[in-house]
């Protein structure tokens, strides 16, 4: 990697730290908060591409997992990943290598697809292994995690057009940034 690349990837990894400085919402329902950071993960996946975008994304993880509090809330250390937020991190990790393989295919050339693919990997993959997750290290039943899970629907669904315009604002749609 060029230092040019190093510092773009470190610069997108205290992007996502500082939105966890925001504090979480709690449902209330399900032990899992509304959160803003996965909107920096979903741009880490668009603006980095697949492999420096899983790199910002496993340096954050990696942090939080040795104990910096950069999750947010000020949450970290590895019980947070084997606790019920645990599904999440697992999908951010993958959300660039998902945006990234989807943004990759020939016939990704349109606003709605580019826009799809970023929801259905950045929002509705994380989002379900989050609840699957959740069901299996809570006592929630499958069903009611992945119907809790709809209540991140909306407001994910509009951090995925943010990160879409954002994008679409630096013109980022080249080869660079999709080629796995
Ligand atoms: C953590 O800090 O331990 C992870 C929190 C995960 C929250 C998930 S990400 C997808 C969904 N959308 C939200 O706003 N919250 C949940």
């Amino acid at each position: 990697m060029k230092i040019r690349e190093i510092v773009q990837t470190a610069l997108i990894t205290a992007t996502i730290i500082i939105l966890g400085m925001i504090p979480p919402l709690p449902l209330g329902f399900i032990p899992v908060p509304i959160v803003m950071q996965n909107l920096g993960i979903m741009l880490a996946a668009v603006i980095l591409g697949p492999k420096k975008g899983t790199l910002a994304i496993l340096g954050f993880l990696l942090l939080a997992l040795i104990g910096f509090p950069v999750l947010s809330g000020g949450q970290a250390g590895p019980a947070v990943f084997a606790g019920p937020t645990g599904g999440y991190l697992l999908g951010w990790l993958l959300t660039p290598l998902m945006i990234g393989y989807g943004l990759s295919r020939p016939f990704i050339n349109r606003r709605w697809s580019r826009l799809s693919i970023i929801w259905f990997a950045g929002v509705l993959l994380v989002d379900v292994i989050g609840s699957v997750w959740l069901w299996l290290v809570s006592p929630i039943s499958l069903i009611g995690s992945l119907v809790s899970n709809l209540a991140f629907i909306p407001a994910d669904t509009l951090k995925a057009v943010a990160v879409y315009l954002v994008a679409e604002r630096m013109r980022i749609w080249n080869k660079e940034t999709t080629r796995l």
